[in-house]
C-alpha cells in the first residue's frame, strides 16, 4: 500500500508554506517525493532564515501577499502544472482588533476572500492534473468554526465560512467536464485544534494559558504540524478518493467535550 502515499512525479503548492502548519504539510509532501512550492509574505526564502517552524529546505518559495487578488493572479499562472493546492494562509487579531470594520476585514480578507482567489488561479492547472482521482484542494479552517471564539469574531466567522467553501466547492467540481476537457478536483478541510505555531503564541507562551489549554485537550498535548500534515497527505492520496467537501477535525478531542 506505500504506493498510494508516493508523491513522485507530483506538483504541490503549500500558501502559507513558509511557516507553521503550512511549513510542515510541506515538508511532509516533500519528505513523500513531491516537488513543492510555497508562497509566504516576506521578500525571499532568506528572510525566514532561523525562524522557528520555517523550515524552506527543498521548498520553492515565491512572495504573494494573498489579499491582493492580481497577485495570486499572476503568481498562480506562472505554475505550469499543478496536482495538490494546500491552503494554509492564516492570521488572527487580539485586543479587540477584530471589533473594528478595518481588522474585521483584514482577517477575512486572508482567512477566507483569498481562499477562493487562489482556488480561481489554480483551477485550470488542478482539472489538468493526471493524479490517480484528479487535482486536490486541502483548506486550513479551525475548530474555531465550530464554536464561539471570545474576542475574535473574523476568526470564527472566517473559518466557519471557509468550511462552507470546502462543501460547495466539493460539490461543484467533484466531476469532469462532459467533454473530458477538464478532470475532477476534490476539495476537502482540515480544522486543526490547538497546534504551536507563530499564530498561537499568546497562548503557548503564556504558562496559565498553556496550562487552561492543555487541560481542556483531552489527549493532553498541542498538536503539532507533523499532526496536520498526514491528514494532509492522507486527504490528497487514493486513499480518501471518495471523500469530497468534508472538513476532519484534528484536535486531540478538543471540542469533543
Ligand atoms: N496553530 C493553530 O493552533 C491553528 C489552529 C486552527 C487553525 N489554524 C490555521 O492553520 C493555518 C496555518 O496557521 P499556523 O498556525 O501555521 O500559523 P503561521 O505559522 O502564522 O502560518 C500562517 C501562514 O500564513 C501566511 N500568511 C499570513 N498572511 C498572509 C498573506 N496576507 N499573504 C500570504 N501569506 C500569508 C504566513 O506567511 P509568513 O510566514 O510570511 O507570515 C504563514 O505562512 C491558518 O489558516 C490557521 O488559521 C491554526
Amino acid at each position: 500500500m506505500s504506493w498510494v502515499l508516493d508523491y513522485s512525479g507530483r506538483s504541490v503548492l503549500v500558501v502559507g508554506g513558509s511557516s507553521g502548519i503550512g511549513n510542515g504539510t510541506a515538508q511532509a509532501f516533500r519528505a513523500q517525493g513531491a516537488a513543492v512550492r510555497v508562497w509566504g509574505t516576506r521578500a525571499s526564502a532568506a528572510d525566514y532564515a532561523g525562524e522557528a517552524g520555517s523550515d524552506l529546505t527543498g521548498l520553492a518559495y515565491t512572495a504573494v501577499d494573498v489579499t491582493d487578488a492580481a497577485q495570486v493572479q499572476a503568481a498562480g499562472a506562472a505554475i505550469e502544472a499543478l496536482d495538490v493546492l494546500v491552503l494554509a494562509q492564516g492570521t488572527v487579531l487580539y485586543q479587540r482588533r477584530e471589533f473594528s470594520v478595518e481588522g474585521f476585514n483584514q482577517v477575512v480578507d486572508v482567512n477566507l476572500n483569498s481562499l477562493m482567489a487562489c482556488v480561481l488561479a489554480l483551477q485550470p492547472q488542478l482539472q489538468a492534473s493526471r493524479a490517480p482521482g484528479g487535482g486536490s484542494v486541502i483548506v486550513y479552517s479551525s475548530t474555531a468554526a465550530f464554536h464561539s471564539t471570545k474576542g475574535n469574531p473574523a476568526y470564527n466567522a472566517s473559518k466557519a465560512g471557509a468550511v462552507g467553501l470546502v462543501r460547495t466547492l466539493g460539490e461543484a467540481w467533484a466531476r469532469a467536464s462532459k467533454d473530458g476537457s477538464r478532470g475532477p478536483i476534490r476539495v476537502n478541510g482540515i480544522a486543526p485544534g490547538l497546534v504551536d505555531t507563530k499564530l498561537t503564541k499568546v497562548t503557548t507562551e503564556h504558562p496559565q494559558r498553556l496550562a487552561g489549554a492543555l487541560q481542556s485537550i483531552p489527549m493532553g498535548r498541542l498538536g503539532t504540524p507533523q499532526d496536520m500534515a498526514g491528514v494532509a497527505l492522507f486527504l490528497a492520496s487514493p486513499l480518501a478518493g471518495y471523500i469530497t467537501g468534508q472538513t476532519i477535525v484534528v484536535d486531540g478531542g478538543l471540542i469533543l467535550a
